[in-house]
């Protein structure tokens, strides 16, 4: 495994990714490269955070194409792309943390191991690399909520920068998943932003029980979807609030399957 002395350069800035880079994952280079003498780009699909087999191995790969774009960017980038054995040895399993309730909830409660295979990768990437920055979209949310608790628990340096959701002119939220959509579910998808639109207008109209009924009306009323959550917290405790008119700092989160496609999306509330 490649090891870098942190004094080696001044700034170094990580981007870690799972590879079929997109321009989200792009914005978080150019402002990695913005802010850093040098950037390292990881791809790598990690197995421990998919608890799901099937989703494991229809993610989708493209390193030619990946390697191509960042070679667009004719910057000081240093790719990093292992293969399972060279991060985990012969035993692909995660360590196990404890972000209290962070975890439990949403994506944790969906995706019961995947925020402790995040964990363990970021962990190992950051120790790796020592970076001075390291980048991480909105998208995920509740992973940069998760990623920061990491680096306070764990004293590390490394200062957690994070960057605005990329949408797709219709408004869908960019991730590499959508390329496994049919043309009729890519049409459909952009109704998942639409609505969290919508609701943003209720806030000072409905309660948060009245905004519930409306999302998740939308989404019975539309066969293609299920609905798996939708919630409005404290966007940095991630914890419940009471009153929304009251609360300042909140988000609204969703996760929906679409046909065979789970996405997720937020936004500040
Ligand atoms: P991946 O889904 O490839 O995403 C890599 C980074 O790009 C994450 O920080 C993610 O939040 C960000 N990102 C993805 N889509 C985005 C969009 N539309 N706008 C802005 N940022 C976006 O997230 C992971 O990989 C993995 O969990 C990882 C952190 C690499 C650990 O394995």
């Amino acid at each position: 495994m490649l090891h870098i002395k942190s004094n080696s350069f001044n700034r170094i800035g990580l981007v870690p990714t799972m590879g079929s880079l997109h321009e989200g994952h792009l914005g978080l280079i150019i402002k990695a490269i913005k802010q850093n003498d040098i950037v390292i780009v990881t791809i790598f699909i990690n197995p421990t955070q998919f608890d799901d087999k099937l989703d494991f191995i229809k993610y989708p790969k493209n390193i030619d194409e990946d390697l191509k774009k960042i070679r667009g960017f004719n910057s000081n980038i240093l790719v990093y792309s292992p293969n399972v054995e060279d991060l985990y040895n012969n035993k692909i399993i995660s360590k196990k943390f404890d972000f209290n309730n962070l975890d439990k909830i949403m994506e944790g409660k969906y995706r019961k191991s995947h925020f402790n295979g995040v964990a363990t990768i970021v962990y190992k990437l950051l120790s790796v690399f020592k970076p001075t920055n390291a980048y991480f979209g909105e998208k995920d949310y509740q992973q940069l909520i998760i990623i920061k608790a990491l680096v306070l628990q764990k004293k590390i340096k490394t200062k957690i920068i994070s960057c605005k959701t990329i949408r797709n002119k219709n408004g869908l939220a960019l991730s590499s998943r959508n390329l496994l959509l049919t043309n009729k579910e890519t049409n459909l998808a952009p109704i998942i932003y639409k609505t969290l639109k919508k609701v943003k207008s209720f806030k000072n109209k409905m309660s948060q029980n009245e905004i519930l009924v409306y999302v998740k009306k939308i989404f019975h009323d539309q066969n293609e979807f299920k609905l798996e959550y939708f919630k409005i917290l404290n966007e940095k405790k991630l914890t419940s609030v009471d009153n929304l008119k009251k609360e300042k700092k909140l988000r609204a989160f969703i996760a929906v399957r679409l046909g065979k496609i789970r996405l997720i999306d937020n936004i500040k509330f």
